[in-house]
């Protein structure tokens, strides 16, 4: 790092991975981000004052006598009359900081090309309010897929306890942002999306459930009116964070327009004693014209990590549709049989193995294998699927305990509680309370013996209920921060000592996706639901932060468990294929020919998941709704896959044409449907012209104009393969 000359331009500029952020930065005051978007390329010095004076607005009647200023921590010391960036207080006083700049530090990375100025991609800033006792640290940082990423620091310099209430970071949109995306849900149908006009006011999604939960949105996207996956101009933000927070956007009546994102800190659940700091969670924020270039940032992120996953993606048998709880040696090994003869390389034995849990109402907490479902260990289960050539995998859910257990009889004060009375259970099961440092010691004393005693590649760490009134310690004082961090702590430890196990992050199905549980992890559950149709949904928008290869993506029998929906096998199998695909459903017994179709399936992803897990997820802005068109493009864009799926009937018929984005528009593609073909079908049709033997288009008339999409059967499927020609 290097020390800014405090008397250069008052303007910073931050450049890389094709964004640039620019800062105003007057001496001594905070700097405030005055543009961050699609890379401004070289810019002057004086271009870049010119740019921060242009973006400067007018002192008006009635107000101020000077305008507000939008910095990294928006306060009123600022004439911001917007939400302030910080709240607390020591009993009532310091409630209005203001902070003076003391030091400035920049990053700066190699040159982009050979003509230009190396740029500068990082900013610290740490700044004092001698009065309010309080000191604040900024990291902004762009990296090189463009997102910009933000974490505050609020630190203690008096000598008594300063209360914390909210540090949030701030990431000013462009003036144009008029529309919000973002995602809610509930078991079974996470991530459903919903839109909205962006009006004077403030727009918040909170998430007061101790983990994310399945309605919490992704990613908060706010952009053009209209934007969709192919184009507009959006912005969103993320916080990697897998406790309670609180997301919104604000626009104020000065016209500045914001996301604003921070920790839900309860009332005493960060109180600073002298010295002490609180440190946000990482903010990532990320634009692109349309929704597909923003998640890539995301994508490209989570694939660049040195953790994530380098071997390809094992087919997985999870045991749960199954079987349930009817735990049988014989049984589960006919269903390990069946798996090794279709192709799986995985098998996941769920809840039900352990002590006493002969359904979901007792012994989440003994985690010792059960003696009289399992009178040899789990060693024979393990040996008959190893010796089949798959991986073994053990379902846990640590974080959980049965008030009906023994656990819970031996220590009931290792539960999180208000007070002495216990919580509403959920799913019949209450919460531990990590942060007890003995609570953690034996969650990783019966994790660690599990992995070291048995030959386990893989767990799905569950986590089935929400947290609700939360407290530790006596008196009880509010503590999901604490339990997010011991989490993190225990996740981390374990990997230390295990570093080849995989994990899977699974809560309620998909209650717990976010950027800090992944990092910690292997893959996440979208959902309990695997019905394709909702599938569709969830698996869209999840992807807006979740590259496929880390979001599991199985195979239901031919009626949902969930939806009680009957689906061909081509669309519950072409729905999860792009994901890390998995079968989740008793195929002991199934007739040859549905055999031999699911065996089919899984060599198609097998053949082709080298190219989806790499390359660019991709979806169609059809004008539609019944029609759905996704893929993934390869890196150097000569091949790609895409799914068709006749959601519901069209009002067209035939349904009208579909185009293909995310291809070279210089190049020529030879563009054909794929096996297996699924469902082509209905009376009266004529073969569909370019679908015999494929044809020739240039890539910019795929993208603009497409091919005439296939008559089909609602919900049903069929694959395309596209490849330079
Ligand atoms: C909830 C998960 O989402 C399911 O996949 C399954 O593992 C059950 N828990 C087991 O209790």
């Amino acid at each position: 790092m290097r020390r800014r000359d405090d008397d250069s331009t008052p303007a910073l500029h931050l450049r890389l991975g094709g964004t640039s952020v620019v800062l105003d930065v007057p001496r001594g005051a905070l700097p405030g981000i005055v543009y961050w978007g699609p890379d401004l390329g070289d810019v002057s010095e004086e271009a870049l004052d010119g740019l921060v004076a242009a973006a400067r607005p007018q002192r008006v009647s009635g107000g101020l006598d000077h305008p507000a200023r939008l910095t990294v921590l928006p306060l009123e010391h600022d004439g911001w009359q917007g939400t302030p960036g910080l709240i607390g207080s020591r009993a009532g006083a310091a409630f209005a900081p203001a902070f003076t700049v003391t030091e400035t530090e920049t990053d700066t990375d190699a040159a982009p090309s050979d003509t230009s100025a190396p740029t500068v991609t990082a900013l610290t800033i740490t700044a004092d309010d001698a009065d309010a006792r309080l000191r604040l640290g900024v990291d902004l940082r762009l990296d090189e897929n463009g997102l910009l990423h933000q974490t505050l620091r609020l630190t203690n310099t008096g000598d008594d306890v300063y209360d914390l209430h909210e540090l949030a970071a701030s990431f000013p949109l462009p003036h144009t942002a008029g529309e919000v995306l973002d995602t809610t849900g509930r078991h079974l149908r996470e991530r459903t999306p919903q839109r909205h006009a962006l009006t004077v006011g403030r727009y918040d999604r909170e998430s007061r459930r101790g983990r994310p939960g399945a309605d919490a949105t992704l990613v908060l996207a706010a952009g053009t009116p209209g934007f969709g996956f192919e184009r507009g101009l959006v912005h969103a933000v993320h916080l990697a964070w897998s406790g309670n927070h609180r997301v919104g956007v604000e626009k104020t009546i000065a016209g500045a327009v914001l996301t604003r994102v921070s920790e839900l800190l309860a009332p005493g659940e960060v109180r600073l004693g002298p010295g002490e700091s609180y440190e946000t969670p990482e903010a990532l924020g990320s634009w692109g014209d349309g929704l597909t270039e923003l998640s890539g940032r995301y994508h490209r992120l989570l694939r660049s990590r040195p953790q994530h996953p380098s071997s390809t993606r094992p087919v997985t048998l999870n045991t749960w549709e199954a079987v349930y709880f009817d735990h049988d040696l014989a049984r589960l090994s006919a269903l390990a049989d069946a798996g090794a003869r279709v192709g799986a390389e995985r098998f996941v034995l769920d809840d039900g193995w352990f002590r006493g849990r002969r359904d979901d109402t007792s012994a989440l907490g003994d985690w010792y294998v059960d003696d009289e479902v399992w009178p040899d260990g789990l060693g024979p289960i393990i040996e008959h699927v190893t010796g089949l050539g798959l991986q073994f995998g053990l379902w846990v859910e640590p974080e959980m305990v049965s008030p009906d257990s023994d656990l819970a009889r031996a220590h009931p004060e290792w539960i999180l509680g208000p007070g002495p009375r216990l919580p509403m259970s959920g799913r019949q099961q209450q919460v531990l309370d990590l942060s007890n440092a003995d609570v953690s010691a034996y969650l990783l004393e019966r994790l660690d013996s599990l992995l070291r005693e048995n030959d386990i590649a893989y767990l799905k760490w569950d986590h089935n209920r929400d947290l609700m009134e939360a407290g530790a310690g006596s008196p009880a004082h509010p503590a999901v921060h604490e339990n997010v961090v011991a989490l993190y702590a225990l996740l981390d430890e374990l990997r230390r000592r295990h570093p080849s196990v995989e994990i899977e992050s699974c809560a309620s199905g998909g209650a717990r996706v976010d950027l800090g549980i992944l990092a910690r992890t292997d893959r996440i559950w979208a959902s309990d639901c695997i019905d394709p149709i909702e599938r569709l949904t969830i698996q869209k928008y999840t992807n807006l932060l979740v590259p496929y290869e880390l979001m599991g993506a199985h195979v239901s029998g031919p009626r949902s468990h969930s939806t009680g929906r009957r689906h061909d096998l081509s669309l519950r199998a072409g729905v999860a294929l792009p994901g890390h695909f998995g079968i989740e459903w008793d195929i002991s017994s199934l007739e040859p020919e549905v055999e031999a179709e699911l065996t089919s399936w899984v060599a198609t992803h097998k053949r082709h998941r080298e190219l989806l897990h790499h390359g660019t997820a991709v979806h169609a802005d059809l004008p539609d709704a019944s029609m759905d068109l996704r893929g993934v493009v390869s890196p150097d864009r000569r091949h790609a896959l895409y799914t068709f799926t006749q959601v519901t009937a069209s009002a067209s018929y035939p349904p009208g044409p579909m185009t293909l984005p995310g291809l070279d528009d210089e190049r020529m593609y030879r563009v054909a449907l794929a096996e297996p073909t699924g469902a082509l079908g209905g009376p009266g049709q004529s073969a569909l012209a370019w679908a015999v033997e494929g044809v020739v288009v240039p890539g910019r008339a795929l993208r603009l104009g497409g091919v005439q999409a296939p008559v089909l059967f609602p919900e049903s499927l069929v694959l395309l393969e596209v490849t330079a020609a």
